[in-house]
């Protein structure tokens, strides 16, 4: 007779799965979910039905993870004044602590943007790599702080799917912080732009010249929908590098460029007695990452955790993920989808959050590279298939060195919160640019030939 699992024993699985990921992604205690831009949701936990519906932002858990953003951000909004009060302590006791002039958005950053001269490299024709930075940094020259006019934003589907309230507190502590947000759909005459999310309503009122429209996506095109008007876009904000407003899962950044390793007066292998572990519980994913980790299998040993394996996770939380870096040297930390620059916390908390080693699939291994720090994961496409794979795996199995080398990143920089709103309000403040910003086809764009593609990109390149 064939096993067969109940439903109800599968959705308890499921359930359970999906709280404990939400839970230890939320935990305060992981600086991981602390540094989440405000714009973003929690993990995308592979449920199945979740991942088969474009709707997912809107999902019953936003309440919570709403409450653990605006915590973040309570505790941001008076960095200003901290980091003044910190920089004085600092002066007096003659120590200058951490190197000196970090920025404002990073752990004890205290450098805050003088007004922007020069060109301008705010947008992707204006500069390459994702300007994240560069937007943090920015002050148009001609900024007056409260006496310049604000910059009305109207969320188009509600302030709820973004965790806001109404008015100029997302802006608070930004360098450029007149802007204010409503959900008053009446201002689509005058406001200066309107942000969508996930979803494009056509508000129906004549459109002033000068007013930017916005369109948000989170997920990968495979599960956001397809544009009914596509030439109306202005700007766009996603995760992809080339988009205005990048907003990643998590991004990177080195305290100093030139220092990318560093020692680590510590041994990842110890203790470690298993090989590959995978949490997992949507099995159907479009990049066939579970046929691959089925392969792998047969040639080292791999510990799939969830719906599409064997083995369980006690209920405890942190439990899992204390398993997870006690006990495994590999992490497949596999996205749903092969799409240009998704790269989710799948890699970022399960995998570096962890003293275990990244094995990726999902963004193409040149967005890896710049995303990631240096010399954090080893991606799939490296190697001609599993086989091949795992005859490297079982070579830093034996090589401790060799395998150690994976985590000299730790320590060099940190994942920053991005401030989507901060940046959001000094573009609208920028002064516009000389051809107005378009997309003709966003949908071609965002879901075009090359974005996203079903087999691995090692193969789709062959083609
Ligand atoms: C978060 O972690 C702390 C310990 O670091 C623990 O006491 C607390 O119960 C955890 N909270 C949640 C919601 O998991
Ligand atoms: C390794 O295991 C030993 C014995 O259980 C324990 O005392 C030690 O703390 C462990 N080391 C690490 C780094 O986990
Ligand atoms: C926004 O896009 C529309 C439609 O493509 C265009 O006509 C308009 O000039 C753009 N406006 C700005 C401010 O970029």
């Amino acid at each position: 007779m064939p096993p067969r699992i109940s439903a109800r024993r599968l959705f308890l699985l499921i359930a359970t799965f999906s709280a404990l990921t939400l839970l230890l992604a939320h935990n305060g205690s992981l600086p991981w979910a602390r540094l989440r831009p405000p714009a973003q949701r929690p993990p995308t936990d592979d449920d199945p039905t979740a991942a088969a519906r474009p709707e997912r932002a809107e999902s019953a858990d936003a309440p919570a993870q709403y409450a653990a953003e605006k915590r973040e951000r309570a505790e941001s909004a008076d960095a200003p004044a901290q980091y003044a009060a910190e920089k004085r302590e600092r002066a007096e006791s003659g120590d200058s602590g951490r190197p000196a002039g970090r920025p404002w958005f990073m752990r004890g950053g205290t450098e805050f943007p003088e007004k922007h001269r020069g060109p301008l490299r705010l947008f992707p024709d204006q500069a390459d790599g994702d300007r994240v930075v560069e937007q943090l940094m920015y002050v148009p020259e001609d900024y007056q702080g409260y006496d310049t006019p604000e910059k009305t934003i109207l969320a188009y589907n509600g302030l709820g799917a973004w965790g806001e309230k109404s008015g100029s507190a997302s802006f608070h502590g930004c360098p450029v912080s007149r802007c204010s947000l409503t959900d008053d759909r009446s201002k689509a005459v005058n406001a200066d732009a309107i942000l969508y999310k996930d979803h494009f309503i056509h508000p129906g009122v004549p459109r002033p010249m000068s007013q930017v429209w916005i369109i948000y996506f989170l997920e990968c095109p495979y599960h956001t929908q397809s544009l009914k008007f596509a030439d109306v876009i202005n700007w766009t904000a996603t995760y992809r590098r080339d988009s205005d407003i990048v907003a990643p899962y998590e991004r990177w950044t080195y305290y100093d460029s030139q220092v990318r390793q560093k020692d680590q007066n510590k041994d990842f292998t110890v203790n470690k007695t298993k090989k590959v572990a995978w949490f997992v519980s949507n099995c159907g994913a479009r990049n066939g990452r579970l046929a691959y980790a089925r392969e792998l299998a047969k040639y080292i040993p791999v510990d799939i955790y969830g719906t599409c394996g064997p083995h369980k996770c006690p209920r405890t939380d942190k439990k899992c993920f204390e398993i997870l870096e006690k006990e495994y040297k590999f992490y497949l930390a596999f996205e749903n989808s092969n799409c240009r620059d998704y790269i989710t916390e799948k890699f970022y908390v399960n995998g570096l959050g962890q003293n275990v080693l990244p094995i990726v699939m999902g963004g193409r291994p040149e967005d890896y590279q710049r995303s990631a720090p240096e010399g954090s994961y080893i991606h799939v496409d490296e190697f001609a298939g599993p086989e091949e794979l795992a005859a490297y795996l079982h070579r830093l199995d034996k090589d401790d060195a060799l395998y150690n080398s994976y985590f000299r990143w730790k320590g060099t920089g940190e994942f920053v919160n991005t401030y989507f709103w901060c940046r959001l309000c000094a573009l609208l403040h920028a002064p516009a640019p000389p051809t107005p910003r378009r997309y003709d086809d966003v949908n071609d764009w965002w879901r075009g030939p090359g974005v996203c593609t079903p087999k691995s990109w090692r193969a789709a390149e062959v083609v």
